[in-house]
């Protein structure tokens, strides 16, 4: 059943010239049908590269809001429209706007979990693998850190010498697992490293062995000698590398790490936007030039300061 479905997406994403791309986080049946799987800063870079009419975003909005914005030309859909990180919906662009008048000596950095229209307000974005080199790659010293504060410790920490404000913001999801998950996980599993995702408290990230984005988790977590692992992101990160990785086992923090926006999408949301993709029965991200125009400088400024 899975398989048959699987096979009418294969068949018709090349007929409809459309290009999967999908976040680690998706269920195995989507990453198999993806042409690219990877975390939020890969998938952005991919999003410009593809030559394909049509990107199909299995994610969550704001993914394909910055696919949108960097491929302004290329229809953008997103397979399930109720699948939306709530942190990116954190912080208002006005109440930004204020702060940098407040305090117009300081960049404001914006985590890639923003909406296009805070994104309008920021000067530069990070993701979860690029944060601490292009922060390091501002000139400026005096950064406003958003909506993220877990992130912007992380961050802060790696920098001493930056003067970083946060605000109080961040990936509930992440957020839910305390230092007492990670001793308990420990005490299980005393042999093997703990990888987390920066989005967790810092006492979490603190006690970890490894700190990285989704991809930098899973990289990490492959190419290592340990034979086994306790993973500290959305548990599909785990489920996929046992998957890839059977000599080798994979642990979850805690059980508390499930992202449902991340779960919504579905095999069968992918071949239904598929099926209508033409017909304007699936989901497309809609900008004006405007808006892409507002919101994809601190993208741009984002891919130059992380490419440098
Ligand atoms: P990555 O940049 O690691 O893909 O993280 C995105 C995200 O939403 C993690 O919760
Ligand atoms: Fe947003 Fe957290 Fe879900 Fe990632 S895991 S999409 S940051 S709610």
């Amino acid at each position: 059943m899975i398989r048959d479905v699987q096979d009418k997406i294969l068949k018709l994403k090349k007929e409809k010239d459309v290009f999967i791309l999908a976040h680690s986080y998706q269920a195995r049946e989507i990453i198999e049908v993806a042409d690219f799987v990877g975390d939020s800063f890969m998938l952005s870079l991919e999003a410009q590269k593809t030559t394909a009419k049509n990107i199909l975003l299995c994610g969550v909005h704001f993914m394909a809001e910055t696919a949108k914005m960097l491929s302004p030309e290329k229809h953008v859909f997103l397979a399930n429209p109720l699948a939306s990180c709530p942190m990116a919906e954190q912080m208002e662009p006005d109440m930004i706007s204020q702060l940098k008048k407040m305090e117009p000596d300081r960049t404001v950095v914006a985590y890639i979990n923003t909406t296009a229209a805070l994104k309008a307000v920021c000067d530069v974005c990070v993701t979860s693998s690029t944060a601490v080199k292009i922060v390091k790659n501002i000139e400026n010293d005096k950064i406003l850190f958003i909506p993220d504060c877990n992130l912007g410790d992380y961050v802060k920490k790696n920098l001493p010498n930056k003067d970083i404000k946060l605000l109080q913001g961040g990936c509930p999801v992440h957020a839910s697992v305390t230092l007492k998950d990670l001793e308990e996980a420990k005490a299980l599993h005393p042999n093997a490293p703990v990888l987390v995702h920066p989005e967790c408290i810092p006492a979490v990230v603190g006690r970890a062995d490894y700190v990285g984005s989704t991809s930098g988790i899973a990289n990490f977590a492959k190419s290592s000698d340990h034979k086994e692992f306790i993973i500290g992101t959305e548990i599909s990160i785990a489920e996929s590398l046992q998957y890839e990785c059977p000599d080798k086992s994979f642990y979850i923090l805690s059980k508390k790490i499930i992202c449902p926006n991340m779960k919504l999408t579905t095999l069968v949301d992918v071949l239904h936007s598929i099926e209508n993709i033409d017909n304007g029965g699936a989901f497309e991200i809609n900008m004006t030039d405007e808006e892409i125009s507002r919101s994809r400088r601190c993208i741009d400024e984002m891919i130059r300061l992380g490419n440098d």
